[in-house]
C-alpha cells in the first residue's frame, strides 16, 4: 500500500468510485455510476452531460450539500465520506457557488447579499465587510447599484452580484 500523498500534491478534488442513488424500495434509481475524476488546482474544469446525466448530483456531493453514500470524495484533503459536521461546514467554507439562478435574497440590497456571502463563509467578524463587499461589486462594475435591491438590478446585474457573493475577500486572486 503507497503511502497518502501530503496534502499539498493532492488534486484539491478527487472521487474515486462514487455511486449514489436517489428515492427507496422500488422508486430507488441509481444516478451515479463509479465516478473517478480528480480536479487539478488552478484548472478550469467543465462538467458536461444530458439532462439528467448526474452533473449536479455530483457537484452537490463535491460540494458537501449531500452525503456521500457510496464511494470516496475527497475536497482539499478531506475527506467527506463519514465526515462529521464539523469537517462539512469547515469545508463547505472554503468553496464558493455561483448559482445558474442567482439566488440572491430579494429582500437584501447587492451589498447586503454579497455580505452575506462573507458571514457564510465564516467572516462574519470581518470588521472591512464594507469595503471587501464594495471592492468585489466594483471591480465587478456595480459600483453605482451597490444600495439597490435584486428586483431592481437586470439580469446580468444580479448574476454578477451572485458572482460577488462567493466570498471574495481582499487578497484572494480575483480583488
Ligand atoms: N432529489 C432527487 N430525488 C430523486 N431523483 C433525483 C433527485 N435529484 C436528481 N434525481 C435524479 O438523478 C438523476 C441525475 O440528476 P441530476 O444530477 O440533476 O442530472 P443533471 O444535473 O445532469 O441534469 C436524474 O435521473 C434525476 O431525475
Ligand atoms: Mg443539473
Amino acid at each position: 500500500m503507497t503511502s497518502p500523498l501530503p496534502r499539498q500534491t493532492q488534486a484539491p478534488v478527487i472521487t474515486e468510485g462514487l455511486n449514489h442513488w436517489f428515492g427507496e424500495g422500488e422508486a430507488r434509481k441509481q444516478a451515479l455510476y463509479d465516478v473517478t475524476l480528480s480536479i487539478e488546482r488552478g484548472s478550469l474544469t467543465v462538467l458536461m452531460g444530458p439532462s439528467g446525466s448526474g452533473k449536479t448530483t455530483l457537484l452537490t456531493l463535491m460540494g458537501c450539500l449531500r452525503d456521500v453514500q457510496d464511494g470516496r470524495v475527497c475536497l482539499l484533503g478531506s475527506e467527506l465520506n463519514g465526515a462529521d459536521n464539523n469537517t462539512l461546514v469547515r469545508s463547505r467554507r472554503k468553496l464558493g457557488f455561483i448559482f445558474q439562478a442567482h439566488n440572491l435574497h430579494e429582500s437584501l440590497t447587492a451589498l447586503q447579499n454579497v455580505r452575506m456571502g462573507l458571514e457564510v463563509h465564516g467572516r462574519k467578524a470581518m470588521t472591512n465587510w464594507r469595503e471587501a463587499a464594495s471592492r468585489v461589486l466594483t471591480i465587478l462594475g456595480l459600483e453605482d447599484r451597490m444600495g439597490y435591491l435584486p428586483g431592481n438590478l437586470s439580469g446580468g446585474q444580479k448574476q454578477r452580484v451572485a458572482v460577488a457573493r462567493v466570498g471574495w475577500k481582499p487578497g484572494d486572486c480575483f480583488c
